[in-house]
């Protein structure tokens, strides 16, 4: 290998990861900001958010980074591109390309117009009136487009945005995907609904005084193996994981003096974000090589932690006696298989951040399917309330009975994030196919949950998933662990068993 494109490697790295520290500066105000900062802060705090982001920014489209990767890319360190420097450079020119594409003046149009779109937005959905929302929208569907039309796309300007959450998919595979989920997931929902058969969920709801589900979270994170050493557990209103470094992520969680799940499942989910930051590789930190591969692959960790494991029934043979314990007024009377089906309860709702682990991918694809089909000019914005509605009675069997418990309750559209939607369910597919694979993998798995023992799944997904970063992309990961391609029938297997049993379908 050359000298010069060995120095030109180095000096390459060095730019981006000076890029990076700005950003894990400014990830500690925002942390910062959502915990503990007095509401009086919040003006400033923005300015000195804003202005680490456009430091950070004018760093990472500096056009020697061009240069550079245009010396590299030239070289041997490319010829592999799954090895260390292959995958930097791969994922550096990616990045570089998307940043410099689109204009500043794009960029703050957008960022202004979001800003303004967002206050609208909490207003419409209070007062439930998509009328006041809708010119607001209308604007952002036009810079999306324009978004997409400088990035560049093969098929259709979806495939831009959606690369933005999750490099590497195109809008083909998703719909190919989701189609055939969707059509299974309907009848299952469907066949809950017609069961008949109800959990008391009423267990669920009893006193569970917080300072006790404090203990009880804390536990459950540190069983489960995120290292407190190198992160914590606090209180935010909507609760997040953050990384701000090699040997620091934090999770955070909220509380509900009635409510035994909210918190418990909020920290497995967390603490799943978080045991993928901590496992990645700190000798590569602060290039794509040492960060997480995107969204979905992020968001399967935290499912499966949550889901596959957190309301199985090995993990609660465990759990549930130190739950009585904990609270014996609210469960020193309740059955062990009472508790498991209130905590699995499965219900047609309106609400997309209060729905089950099954009717969850259904709100998802309804998302998808809108916003794919408003962005390719096949549904105007002013039918979206309509459309959401027909589609919800489709999938779901009711409807909506205003736009605020409809189309109107999620914030993402009026921040612009468009094509982020199906990042969840494809979380909730990548994780359900990673857990058969460990299950496989692992023998007796079931039986360590039971007993309290969960170190060699995250064993198994630390050297499989964690270690690895950017080294792969989502779907060339999921084949090289798996060795398949990304497929729904993992994620419905996993669900039909459980809720055949569990509905005595
Ligand atoms: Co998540």
């Amino acid at each position: 290998m050359s000298n010069t494109a060995e120095k030109a490697y180095e000096e390459l790295i060095s730019r981006w990861k000076e890029a990076e520290l700005i950003g894990s500066c400014a990830a500690i105000l925002h942390w910062d900001e959502q915990t503990y900062m007095p509401r009086g802060g919040a003006q400033f705090r923005a300015e000195q958010i804003a202005y680490l982001a456009g430091l950070a920014h004018k760093k990472s489209i500096d056009p020697k980074i061009g240069e550079l990767l245009g010396v590299v890319e030239k070289s041997d360190l490319t010829k592999d591109e799954f090895s260390d420097s292959g995958a930097n450079i791969r994922e550096i020119r990616h990045e570089y390309d998307k940043s410099v594409k689109i204009p500043q003046k794009l960029v703050e149009e957008i960022s202004r117009t979001t800003t303004i779109a967002q206050g609208i937005w909490a207003e419409a959905r209070k007062e439930s009136n998509f009328g006041k929302f809708l010119p607001h929208l209308e604007k952002i569907i036009k810079l999306e487009l324009e978004v997409a039309d400088c990035l560049g796309y093969e098929k259709e300007a979806y495939d831009a945005l959606l690369d933005n959450y999750e490099p590497g998919s195109t809008t083909e595979t998703v719909i190919k995907t989701f189609e055939g989920f969707r059509k299974e997931l309907v009848e299952l929902v469907g066949a809950i609904a017609d069961s008949g058969v109800k959990p008391d969920i009423s267990i669920l709801q009893r006193d569970y005084p917080i300072d006790r589900q404090k203990l009880f979270s804390q536990e459950a994170a540190i069983a489960i193996g995120y290292d407190f050493h190198c992160g914590r557990l606090d209180i935010a209103a909507h609760p997040f994981t953050t990384g701000l470094g090699p040997s620091d992520t934090r999770i955070t969680t909220r509380y509900n003096a009635n409510d035994i799940g909210q918190a418990f499942f909020g920290t497995l989910h967390e603490g799943g974000h978080g045991i993928y930051d901590q496992g990645l590789d700190p000798e590569h930190y602060g290039t794509p090589r040492g960060n997480s591969v995107s969204l979905g692959i992020h968001e399967s960790q935290s499912r499966m932690w949550e889901n596959h494991v957190g309301r199985g029934k090995p993990f609660w043979k465990h759990f549930f006696p130190r739950a009585q314990q904990m609270y014996p007024e609210a469960l020193s009377n309740v059955k062990f298989d009472d508790f498991y089906f209130a905590i699995n309860d499965v219900r047609p709702s309106y609400i997309r951040i209060e729905a089950d682990e099954v009717t969850y991918n259904l709100h998802i694809l309804l998302r998808f399917e809108m916003e794919h089909a408003f962005l390719k000019g096949d549904l105007v914005a002013r039918d979206i309330p309509g459309a959401w509605n027909d589609k919800f009675k489709n999938y779901f069997g009711i409807t909506p009975s205003s736009d605020a418990q409809g189309c109107l309750q999620d914030v993402h559209w009026s921040a612009g994030l468009i094509g982020y939607f199906p990042t969840y369910t494809l979380g909730n597919l990548y994780g359900a196919q990673f857990f058969e694979k460990a299950q496989d993998d692992i023998k007796y798995l079931d039986d360590q949950f039971a007993a309290g023992n969960f170190s060699e799944l995250k064993k198994w997904l630390h050297d499989n998933i964690h270690t690895h970063g950017k080294r792969y992309r989502a779907g060339k990961l999921v084949e090289v662990v798996t060795g398949k391609p990304l497929d729904h029938k993992y994620a419905m297997d996993y669900l039909r068993a459980k809720y055949t049993e569990l509905y005595k379908l």
